[in-house]
C-alpha cells in the first residue's frame, strides 16, 4: 500500500502524535478548559460535587449528568445554551465510595438513575473561559422521571399502554442518550440507545431461561436482569414481569425544545425504535426533512425517515418528525445502494404502529444489510453526501444479537475480524437526499500499518501519522470537513500499538487526508461537538475517563474521574479547523 505525503491542504494546524498521558492533548497554539462537569451545580441551592460521597440523589438532580455525549448549542438574545445528552453513569465511579461499586442504598440507586438523560445549561464566557451560569431561567434537568408525550405511528398502540398510562401517550423519562440531533426550527434530538440495560424481572429465572418474555424482547436484549442499575427496586415500571410493555416505550429518539424549560419532551416514535445512535437531520430539495439514523448493535441497520411535510423557515414545523415514510439501507456490493420503504405491505407487519415498535424486525423483513455497528451520521453541508462510522465488529463469527440476521462480510463492511471499523459514506441520486437510490464507498478504513501489511493496515488514508480504531462521534463543521471521534481500544498494545488513547481527527472529504487533532485522557472516549457561531470555541465532549480506575481527570491528585464538556479554543482568539 502506497502512504500519500500529508499534503498541507485544509487543515490549518499541525497534527498531534498519539498520546497515553492523562490529559487533553491539543496542536500548538490551541488551549482547553472544562465548561460543565458531572456533579457539577446548576442552581446555587445546589452543594459543590462531594469527591468524598459523589453526591446524593438530591444533589444529582440539581446537578450535571454524568457521561456527556451529544450535545448542541443554541442561541437567543446573545445568550448561548447548550443541551447534552447524559448517557449513563459507570457504577465504579458513582458508588465507588461503597463496596465494590455497589449501590449501599435506595438513594445511591436513584443517584445513578438521576445522573442520567439530558442537562440544559446556559453558558457564558468570562475571562476567557466557558462555564455554566447558574440558576439561570435556561437550566434544565431531563431524567428518566420526566413526563413525555408520545408522539407518532406508535402513539394510543396497545403495545404502548401501561398500567399508569393507559392510554399509551405519556412515557416517564428518557436514558442512554447516545448521539443527537438538531432541527432547523431550533429543537434538540436526544436518541435514545442501550435501553434495555435498565429493565429486570422479578419473576423467577428457570434453567437460566426468563420466564415468557414478551415477542420481540430477545432482538432488543430486554432480559430477566439489568445491567446493575437496579432501577427497578426503586420504580417498579422497569421490572418486565409487571410492566411488559415499557420497554416498548423506550428506544425512541426525543425532540426537546430547549429554550423552553416548560415544554414537554416528545418521543418521536415514527423515527422507528431501535438501539439509536444519532439523528442527522438534512432539508432536502424539495422541503422534505430528512434524518438519517444508525442503530448500534453488531449486524443492525441504517435507516431513515422523510417526513411527510415540508419545512419553512419561520413557519410553524413544530411536528414535522410526527409523520413520515422510515425506510432501511441496502447496499450493493457494486457500490450502489437503495432505501427499503417499511411498510405494512413491505413487511407483513399490520400496522405503520407495530413497524414503529418492532423495527428491527421489519428491517430484517425487507432484507436490510447488516452493518458493522452504525454509529454517527454526518451529512456534508456543502455537498449532497452522508458519512456513518461503523465502529467495529469484533465477533462476526459468533452468533449475532438474538433473532438478528446472519452477518456475513458484504461491501461496506469487508473485514471478518474487524477490530478497527470504518466510516461509510453515499450520496444520493440527482443530488436528493430523499431519493431511493445512491451510490457509496469507504472514506476510510482504519488499521494499524505498523502491525498488520494486509487489509488490516487500513485504507491507503490511513498511516502512521494518524492511525485509530473504532470511530464513533462524527460531524461535518461548516467548511466541509469532517471531525471524528473514537471510542475503542486504548490499550496501544499489540493489534491497536501506537495508537494510544481515544482520540479525534478530522478529514477532508475531497482529498481523503485525515489528520489528528485532539487525543483525550485516560480511559476515555471522545464523543459530542458544538461550534459557536463564530468558530472560535468548539465544545467537545470526555465521556467516562478512568472507566477502569486509572485517571483523575480533569482535577489530577486523587481527584474522582469526571466526564465533562470541555471548550476548545486558539490562543491567538482564531477561527479553529
Ligand atoms: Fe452510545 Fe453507540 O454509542
Ligand atoms: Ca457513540
Ligand atoms: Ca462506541
Amino acid at each position: 500500500l502506497t502512504r500519500p505525503a500529508h499534503a498541507a491542504g485544509r487543515f490549518g494546524f499541525a497534527p498531534v502524535e498519539a498520546s497515553t498521558l492523562d490529559t487533553i492533548t491539543l496542536p500548538e497554539g490551541y488551549n482547553w478548559h472544562t465548561v460543565a462537569v458531572w456533579g457539577e451545580p446548576m442552581w446555587s441551592d445546589a452543594p459543590e460535587f462531594d469527591h468524598a460521597t459523589r453526591g446524593s440523589a438530591d444533589s444529582q438532580v440539581r446537578a450535571f449528568g454524568d457521561n456527556n455525549d451529544g450535545m448542541a448549542l443554541f442561541t437567543r438574545d446573545g445568550r448561548y445554551i447548550l443541551a447534552v445528552n447524559n448517557e449513563y453513569t459507570n457504577r465504579k465511579v458513582i458508588w465507588g465510595n461503597r463496596e465494590e461499586g455497589k449501590p449501599a442504598d435506595e438513594d445511591d440507586i436513584l443517584k445513578g438513575m438521576l445522573a442520567h438523560g439530558v442537562s440544559v445549561v446556559e453558558i457564558a464566557r468570562q475571562d476567557g473561559k466557558w462555564s455554566i451560569v447558574r440558576d439561570s431561567a435556561f437550566n434544565r434537568r431531563i431524567t428518566p422521571q420526566t413526563p413525555m408525550e408520545i408522539t407518532g405511528p406508535a402513539r394510543g398502540h396497545d403495545l404502548m399502554k401501561t398500567a399508569a398510562d393507559p392510554a399509551g401517550v405519556r412515557a416517564l423519562g428518557t436514558w442512554n442518550n447516545c448521539g443527537n440531533g438538531r432541527t432547523p426550527w431550533g429543537t434538540y434530538l436526544t436518541c435514545e440507545e442501550n435501553f434495555n440495560g435498565y429493565f429486570s424481572s422479578s419473576e423467577e429465572i428457570q434453567d437460566q431461561k426468563p420466564v415468557a418474555l414478551p415477542e420481540g424482547f430477545a432482538r432488543y436484549g430486554i432480559g430477566p436482569k439489568d445491567w446493575g442499575y437496579g432501577w427497578a427496586l426503586v420504580d417498579e415500571r422497569f421490572d418486565i414481569a409487571r410492566h411488559p410493555n415499557e420497554p416498548n416505550r423506550a428506544g425512541h429518539v426525543v425532540e426537546i425544545d430547549p429554550l423552553d424549560p416548560a415544554s414537554m419532551p416528545k418521543k418521536r416514535t415514527a423515527l422507528g425504535r431501535f438501539k439509536h445512535e444519532n439523528a442527522e437531520l438534512v432539508v432536502a430539495n424539495d422541503g422534505r426533512v430528512v434524518v438519517y439514523l444508525g442503530d448500534d448493535e453488531r449486524g443492525e441497520f441504517i435507516y431513515r425517515f422523510v417526513s411527510d411535510g415540508k419545512y419553512v423557515a419561520g413557519g410553524d414545523n413544530a411536528d414535522l418528525l410526527e409523520n413520515g415514510r422510515l425506510y432501511v439501507a441496502r447496499f450493493h456490493d457494486d457500490g450502489r445502494g437503495e432505501w427499503l420503504e417499511l411498510t405494512p405491505e413491505t413487511t407483513g407487519m399490520k400496522s405503520r404502529a407495530e413497524i414503529c415498535i418492532h423495527t428491527r424486525q421489519a428491517a430484517s423483513a425487507v432484507g436490510a444489510t447488516t452493518m458493522d455497528r452504525p454509529e454517527w451520521v454526518a451529512a456534508n453541508p456543502l455537498k449532497a453526501e452522508a458519512y456513518c462510522c461503523l465502529t467495529n465488529n469484533k465477533n462476526r463469527a459468533a452468533k449475532p444479537n438474538a433473532g438478528g440476521d446472519p452477518t456475513p462480510v458484504n461491501g461496506p463492511n469487508p473485514r471478518a475480524a474487524n477490530n478497527y471499523g470504518q466510516i461509510v459514506r453515499w450520496a444520493p441520486d440527482n443530488e436528493d437526499h430523499t431519493a431511493n437510490t445512491f451510490s457509496w464507498d469507504l472514506f476510510v478504513m482504519a488499521g494499524n500499518p505498523a502491525v498488520h501489511t494486509d487489509a488490516h493496515a487500513g485504507s491507503r488514508n490511513v498511516t502512521e501519522e494518524n492511525k485509530f480504531n473504532s470511530p464513533d462521534g462524527l460531524a461535518f463543521d461548516s467548511t466541509g470537513l469532517v471531525w471524528i471521534q473514537t471510542d475503542g481500544n486504548y490499550s496501544s498494545e499489540g493489534d491497536f500499538a501506537g495508537m494510544g488513547n481515544n482520540q479525534m481527527l478530522i478529514g477532508d472529504p475531497a482529498s481523503g487526508d485525515i489528520r489528528r487533532f485532539m487525543v483525550g485522557p485516560k480511559e476515555c472516549e471522545v464523543t459530542g461537538f458544538a461550534w459557536t457561531p463564530d468558530r472560535r470555541t468548539v465544545f467537545i465532549g470526555i465521556q467516562h475517563p478512568g472507566e477502569k480506575g486509572n485517571s483523575h481527570w480533569p482535577e489530577g491528585g486523587d481527584a474522582v474521574p469526571r466526564s465533562a464538556v470541555i471548550a476548545i479554543r486558539r490562543d491567538d482568539n482564531g477561527v479553529i479547523g
